[in-house]
């Protein structure tokens, strides 16, 4: 099917992806994105009447895909805390246009979840997983769920059917002892695994660059202690994650999202919608766009709704990490930022 054309934005990158945070809660607390000393019991976490519901969410998703998008994900906090996601996915899957619909989870519900999510009209998952020892797993999380709970959330989506990829977030000294087994654990399971470089978003995740191990240095670990590697092209124009494939048997694929060492601003087309319906052109934006109001005040046409994105779309510069890595905007230090689990990452 032909492609709609696409909205571009001021460096010319189309609007492709369109990320979408279901809530803002999650069961875990990894310390790189809701640390427990901040999100404890006394956060306020959006009510449910602040949340948008799943007709409202289909309403703009529709308008996102007549707008050129080709890919929803859904998003949190953790998405599957949500409850009967898979009416959402049901109704994302009936909008025309052959749209991608993908899933990123902790994969602590998933393995009750898969088979629905499956049937609703969900093709790929991304399950994060930071270590394969229980302790280095429980530091990173809090020690909420367990590494056994993950896998079977692996296992029961890729029986179901879901093609699976799975997240690891690096941190030197932290988990990165874990890179070797990992890779070749999901090498031998078949699924494509990727190490993302530790990232400063949101306000509270102690981010510093000596934690950061560079996507070189992981990959240099890998084809010397796992099996020798090639680096493949994208799979298409704007993907995150750089990939490389084993040259020797078994086959696989692992990626690297080099968010610090080597940014990927330039062909950047993702939108974010908040769980409360705010639309950010940037994961390490300062401010959302309201769209709940359009939604809410019962006179709003999807014309208007069209309108307010292109505005937006149209006038987008974001370019946060290639500045960071840059530094040449002061502004930059100390800038308040959305929280990831606002916006899934
Ligand atoms: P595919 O569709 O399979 O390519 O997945 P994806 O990479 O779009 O989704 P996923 O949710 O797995 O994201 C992987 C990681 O890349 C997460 O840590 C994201 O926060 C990070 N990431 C995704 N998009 C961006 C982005 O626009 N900028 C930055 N800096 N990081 C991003
Ligand atoms: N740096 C890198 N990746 C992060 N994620 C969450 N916080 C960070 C961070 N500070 C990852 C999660 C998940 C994805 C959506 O984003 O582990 O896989
Ligand atoms: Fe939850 Fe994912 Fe954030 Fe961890 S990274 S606290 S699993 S939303
Ligand atoms: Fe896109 Fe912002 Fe990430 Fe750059 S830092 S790739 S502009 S979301």
């Amino acid at each position: 099917m032909a492609l709609t054309p696409a909205l571009t934005d001021t460096l010319g990158r189309p609007l492709r992806d369109l990320r979408i945070s279901v809530t803002d809660r999650c069961n875990l607390r990894c310390t790189y994105c809701m640390p427990a000393e901040i999100f404890g019991p006394n956060y306020a976490f959006l009510p449910r009447a602040e949340i948008l519901s799943f007709e409202e969410i289909e309403r703009l998703a529709r308008i996102f895909v007549g707008l050129g998008v080709q890919k929803l994900r859904l998003t949190g906090g953790e998405p599957l805390l949500r409850a009967s996601l898979e009416e959402l996915v049901a109704r994302l899957a009936q909008i025309p246009g052959d749209v991608d619909i993908a899933l990123t989870t902790n994969g602590t519900l998933l393995k009750s979840k898969a088979r629905a999510l499956k049937n609703a009209g969900l093709k790929r998952v991304t399950v994060s997983l930071d270590a394969l020892e229980g302790d280095k797993f429980a530091a990173v999380n809090g020690g909420k769920t367990t590494v056994a709970t993950v896998l079977e959330g692996i296992e029961a989506a890729a029986t179901a059917g879901l093609a699976v990829k799975i997240n690891m977030v690096v941190q030197k000294g932290i988990n990165d002892d874990q890179l070797e087994a990992m890779a070749a654990f999901f090498r031998e399971q078949q699924h494509i695994l990727r190490f993302i470089e530790f990232m400063d978003v949101g306000n509270h995740n102690g981010w510093n660059l000596e934690r950061v191990l560079p996507s070189s240095e992981i990959v240099r670990r890998i084809a010397e202690k796992v099996g020798p590697l090639e680096p493949v092209s994208a799979n298409h124009s704007g993907e995150v994650a750089s990939r490389y494939r084993y040259t020797d048997t078994p086959k696989g694929e692992i990626g690297l999202i080099s968010s610090v060492t080597a940014p990927f601003c330039g062909d950047c087309s993702r939108m974010r919608l908040s769980a409360k319906g705010e639309l950010y052109t940037c994961l390490f934006s300062s401010v959302g766009h309201d769209l709940r109001t359009f939604l809410r005040d019962g006179s709003s046409s999807d014309t208007q709704i069209i309108n307010t994105i292109k505005s937006i779309w149209t006038a987008r510069v974001d370019r946060y990490s290639e500045l960071r890595g840059e530094q040449t905007e002061d502004t930059l230090e100390g800038r308040k930022k959305v929280e990831m689990s606002h916006i899934g990452g």
